[in-house]
């Protein structure tokens, strides 16, 4: 046995054993060094294997901290039906998104970022002031060339390089994902798809007349490529769709090496991915993880995003990196919207240019990694001790399964008569699986109100319980 592996289970047993709590700060790299008489890099290994365990958690500047979630409670991996179906669920998705007007208890299930802290807000004051003009006329149909230089400015931390002409600006992800499906798929064909999956990605699915093929998902590690290879096998599929960095609705991030595997896959049944990154920035992890896209070599990949998680969704700037579909994209982008609002891409470009954008997800980074711990506190001490609950790697998401017996749809009314709104499990699922699981959102900063929103949340489950 290695050096690091026999400190690693002694810290192991330290955590198990219950000297360190849940949340508690574990000793420096450099006193375990000291205190072991081993060398910094084998303290630094045997915490690096803890933190694969999900035992140990690295904070930026603070150091080693017990986990607040630990393997056992994640949620199951997903089993979803191993056939192409036709999505359904619309009726159910439009209910959660008339919702957003209402302003009164809380409102946990739509993602909506904390918005409190942006600083663009005085930049598209200016820009409105100075230049009206600039924002009334037509620009060019891919997206202004200020906005898309800066992203490719960005992409440089994702590990890509790609140039401004390489980018298509979108009103938002959701139409980059729906342009996209409609330029690699004709209607009828079958896309592979993660599940529990974001259900905006299903209704795009949809409304271009195609069927998903739901794949088993991993709680930690994302798509199961195994199964998404026999699927391969048996079914004609056209593209793979994916979140592999913070996942709606479970949060994990795929590993680097399996985001390069399932690369390889698409490359050797030659299709194509659809990469949506809306949550790469916000990852806990610094520097942010890689893309796909970033090992993409031949422009098989379609990298989707957008600022409506990172910055504020009301602005709509999203964009595309269409590899070798760039004609096809920008064609289907003309005819869908023409093109976008110029404003808001303007001030978009000026907060990147003069370092607001990379301050402001640093500190949104540092906030909602405290706030899914609070969260994950909060459900601990409220809900049933059978709850399974995601440990996110990034964004302010995360996904609940609870017992078997007990139903998200009627809880979901149940709650909303309370003031309390949360996305139910059946909505991320093509054909309305997932009713004992659902999703919360922990970007609302007031921690009382979402404590007493997680009690009454316990209080409806327990009341539905049967004795
Ligand atoms: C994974 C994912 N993709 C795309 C979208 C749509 O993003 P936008 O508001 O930029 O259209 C969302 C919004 O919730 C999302 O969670």
């Amino acid at each position: 046995m290695t050096l690091y592996e026999n400190l690693a289970i002694r810290l192991r047993e330290h955590i198990e054993l219950g000297f360190y709590k849940p949340g508690d700060k574990l000793p420096s790299v450099r006193q375990l060094a000291k205190e072991h008489g081993v060398s910094i890099s084998t303290v630094q290994e045997a915490y690096r294997q803890l933190e694969q365990e999900l035992l140990v958690e690295a904070k930026p500047k603070s150091g080693y901290f017990v986990s607040i979630q630990n393997k056992d409670n994640l949620p199951s991996i997903s089993r979803p039906p191993q056939r192409p179906l036709e999505v359904s669920q619309w009726e159910e998705v439009l209910n959660m998104l008339m919702i957003r007007s209402r302003t009164d208890g809380v409102q946990l299930q739509h993602a909506m970022p904390d918005m409190r802290a942006t600083t663009l807000k005085p930049l598209l004051k200016d820009l409105s002031k100075q230049n009206p003009e600039v924002g009334l006329s037509y620009s060019d149909v891919r997206g202004t060339k200020e906005l898309r230089t800066q992203l490719s400015r960005l992409a440089v931390a994702s590990g890509c390089q790609l140039h401004p002409d390489d980018l298509v600006i979108t009103s938002g992800c959701q139409e980059a994902l729906s342009v996209c499906l409609r330029a690699v798929t004709e209607p009828g064909d079958i896309i592979a798809i993660e599940s529990p999956s974001f259900y905006g990605s299903m209704q795009a699915i949809k409304a271009a007349n195609l069927k998903a093929m739901e794949i088993p998902t991993h709680p930690e590690t994302g798509i199961s490529l195994e199964a998404l290879e026999l699927a391969l096998d048996q079914w004609p599929i056209k593209a793979i769709f994916v979140t592999p960095t913070c996942n709606n609705p479970m949060g994990y991030t795929m590993p680097e090496d399996k985001k390069e595997q399932l690369y390889r896959l698409a490359q050797s049944y030659d299709i194509t991915i659809i990469e949506d990154d809306i949550y790469g920035d916000i990852s806990f992890q610094f520097p942010r993880p890689k893309t796909i896209k970033s090992f993409d070599t031949d422009g098989r990949v379609l990298l989707c995003s957008s600022f409506s998680k990172s910055i504020a969704p009301g602005m709509r700037v999203g964009w595309i990196a269409p590899g070798r579909y760039r004609d096809k994209v920008t064609h289907i982008k003309y005819v869908s919207s023409s093109m976008c609002p110029v404003t808001p891409q303007l001030a978009v470009a000026k907060f990147i240019r003069l370092g607001g954008y990379a301050k402001h997800i640093r500190n949104m980074r540092l906030n909602y990694e405290k706030q899914r711990d609070m969260l994950l506190k909060a459900i601990k001490t409220y809900l049933p001790k059978d709850t399974r609950v995601s440990f996110p790697a990034g964004s302010f998401i995360l996904w609940v399964e609870l017992a078997k017996d007990i139903d998200s749809m009627k809880l979901v009314e149940k709650c909303r008569q309370k003031g309390v709104g949360f996305a139910p499990g059946p909505l991320f699922s093509a054909t309305g699986k997932y009713r004992n699981c659902f999703r919360l959102n922990y970007s609302e900063k007031n921690v009382e109100k979402r404590e007493a929103a997680i009690k009454t949340l316990g209080q409806v489950i327990a009341e539905m319980q049967p004795d």
